[in-house]
């Protein structure tokens, strides 16, 4: 028996019908056909699920769907720039190679954006550090380090 479950996703509620034991992983991608959120292992240990709970990086492969009952979930097709392209962040990654076959890249998107949310000019170190759940198997870690680098760079001069 599928019980209800409503969240504000992207900024826009939405009241689904999951089976209880769904994971937010799955009430994303099977019931609200947001395809962006990857599963990589199913075991919290890629980050390639990682979405923002209530500004918050999660596993959504771990995280209860029910859990986010009331919640602000954001996933990557929430990141959008204000004309509807990739925002600042997604488009550092492409100018900066931070994506090759781009299967972690919505992981590591997300984790940048919580990051940011928190310290718009973090150090390479801390940028690792905030990295440190989401693997890649392609780029070597420099050019995602670089792009998000960079996407922190833009924006504090836009700011200035
Ligand atoms: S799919 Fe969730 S951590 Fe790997
Ligand atoms: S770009 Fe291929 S796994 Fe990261």
């Amino acid at each position: 028996m599928k019980v209800p479950l409503r969240f504000l996703l992207n900024g826009r509620e939405v009241a689904l019908e999951v089976q209880p034991h769904a994971r937010l992983l799955d009430a994303l991608r099977d019931y609200a056909g947001l395809t962006g959120t990857k599963e990589g292992c199913g075991e919290g240990e890629c980050g390639a699920c990682t979405v923002l709970v209530d500004g918050r990086a999660v596993n959504s492969c771990l995280y209860p769907a029910l859990e986010a009952e009331g919640c602000a979930v954001l996933t990557v097709e929430g990141l959008v720039s204000a004309q509807g392209g990739l925002s600042e962040l997604q488009q550092a990654f492409v100018e900066e190679g931070g994506a090759q076959c781009g299967f972690c890249t919505p992981g590591m998107v997300m984790s940048a954006a919580a990051l940011l949310s928190e310290n718009a000019a973090p150090s390479d170190d801390e940028i690792r550090e905030a990295l440190v759940g989401n693997l890649c198997r392609c780029t070597g870690y420099t050019q995602i380090v670089a792009s998000i680098r960079a996407a922190a760079q833009k924006a504090g001069k836009a700011q200035s």
